[in-house]
């Protein structure tokens, strides 16, 4: 007997999204049986399946392997088009081979949720209630704190929270899933893992792409929508918040709203928003940052005069997203009269483009001496993986098909983030007010940026 899958909807099938990271996820997924007896990849252009799959591979510069080729059906859809929605419903409704699970993935902006949301629900392709059939929401989820709850409002009344899935994809990245491992399973970090100990967290995503065939997205998103609001707030919350009860959705969730709370901007270092030499096309002029500096403080117990750092940028000089905790310096007396001055210790957890983690220590230099130097240990996590390393969609995909949410953004949380990036926001749009320049113009290929200007 024929084995009965789920239905899996990608709404934004021809996008950037969905062509360079969705569909090559479910390509590494297919060697290990896929669960989806169709793929639906719905897109506003006039395509039949085989051009389709000729675009994604066009787009993509891969090849879509022949098992994933034949579960693809393309669509052609306009989000606000009912009919097109009672179209998608009757072809499905000849599938023979589908088990009721319906994961309906919105790869759009989310302008678009609502209007798409509305639509499957009136064709009677999403029933509300039904556990079986799930939204998933690419972020961001929203454009600031006020559209986020207009969108939260709306959707309840077409879906139930339980059917709603929120993707931040770097929560399904194998080292930010590390992060609680390393902070919580070892001695040696979970007891300094505070204040005393560590002067600054560095969180850290940048890029060499510039905006590109996003464009029309970025430009109204902008680096702190784009980046700060979900992904780097995220790996905050992961490294600041305090031990849950036990590592399941709620309980870690909870804490990690708790610490959101108590997230606000670090006095006397305004955040600094910049923009690339040459953003958009020739003549447009806009202020939109693409990259965004952000001290901030975390003000709990357990992080007294600790500063986190957020950085994000495009047109960088190099592509690296790191979590880096630099360690309060330290001395060592060797006698009432000489101490030695030891380097500040750093731990650096790598997610992109080497997986692992780094140690910074001191060692006394070889030979009779005392002198001390600092010296690497280095963990390589993926060269432990044979083939590609799992791709973080593939686990949300799991995941969102197996109902766990532990990886999914609650709306409690995003609101709280929303809250942080629009204070990060007016408060850089304040500075650069005061310079007469708002945001920063720096060179491509630069390192940081600072608020006066200069690339570094
Ligand atoms: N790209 C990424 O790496 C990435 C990562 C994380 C999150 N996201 C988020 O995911 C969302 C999509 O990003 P993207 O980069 O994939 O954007 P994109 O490349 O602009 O793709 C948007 C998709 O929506 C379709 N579309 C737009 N308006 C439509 C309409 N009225 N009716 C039907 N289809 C319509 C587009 O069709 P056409 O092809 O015909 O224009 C395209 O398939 C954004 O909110 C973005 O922030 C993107």
């Amino acid at each position: 007997m024929e084995k009965k899958g789920a239905l899996l909807f990608i709404f934004g099938a021809t996008g950037d999204l969905a062509t360079r990271k969705i569909l090559p996820a479910l390509q590494q997924w297919d060697g290990e049986d896929l669960p989806f007896a169709r793929i639906w990849c719905i897109g506003r252009r006039s395509l039949d399946t085989r051009g389709y799959c000729r675009l994604v591979e066009k787009k993509g510069g891969y090849h879509l392997s022949e098992p994933l080729r034949t579960r693809i059906g393309y669509h052609r859809l306009e989000f606000d088009d009912p009919w097109a929605y009672a179209d998608l419903r009757d072809r499905c409704d000849t599938e023979p081979a589908v088990d009721g699970r319906r994961l309906f993935f919105l790869a759009v902006k989310p302008e678009a949720f609502v209007t798409i949301a509305t639509r499957l629900h009136q064709a009677g392709l999403f029933v509300s209630g039904d556990s079986n059939h799930r939204l998933l929401f690419e972020k961001p989820f929203g454009e600031s704190r006020t559209s986020a709850e207009e969108i939260q409002a709306r959707l309840m009344t077409l879906a139930d929270e339980e059917q709603v899935y929120r993707i931040d994809h770097y929560l399904g990245k194998e080292m930010i899933r590390n992060v609680l491992a390393i902070r919580f399973a070892n001695r040696i970090f979970s007891e300094s893992w505070n204040g005393r100990a560590i002067e600054t967290v560095e969180i850290s995503s940048i890029e060499t792409a510039g905006a590109e065939e996003r464009f029309e997205y970025y430009d109204r998103a902008g680096a702190i929508n784009d980046m700060v609001q979900s992904h780097l707030l995220q790996m905050l919350a992961l490294v600041a918040m305090a031990a849950p009860d036990n590592f399941e959705a709620e309980p870690v969730r909870r804490r990690k709203i708790d610490i959101l709370h108590h997230v606000g901007l670090a006095p006397d270092r305004p955040p600094v928003l910049g923009q690339y030499r040459g953003y958009g096309p020739e003549g447009f002029a806009s202020t939109t940052e693409t990259y965004v500096e952000a001290a901030l403080r975390v003000d709990t117990g357990q992080w007294p005069d600790t500063v986190f750092v957020l950085r994000t940028g495009k047109k960088m000089g190099e592509k690296r997203t790191e979590i880096r905790l630099r360690y309060r310096p330290n001395s060592m007396c060797l006698n009432c009269s000489e101490v030695v001055t030891a380097e500040a210790n750093e731990l650096v957890i790598e997610v992109y483009p080497r997986e692992g983690v780094l140690f910074r220590f001191n060692s006394k230099v070889p030979g009779y001496g005392y002198a001390l130097e600092p010296v690497l240990a280095r963990y390589c996590h993926s060269c432990r993986v044979e083939g590609d390393m799992p791709e973080a969609y593939v686990k949300l995909l799991k995941d969102a098909l197996a109902g766990d949410k532990t990886l999914f953004a609650g709306f409690a949380e995003l609101l709280v983030q929303w809250r942080i990036a629009d204070r990060i926001r007016g408060a850089a749009r304040i500075r650069g007010a005061a310079r007469g320049q708002s945001p920063v113009i720096y060179e491509p290929g630069a390192m940081t940026v600072s608020g006066e200007g200069g690339a570094g």
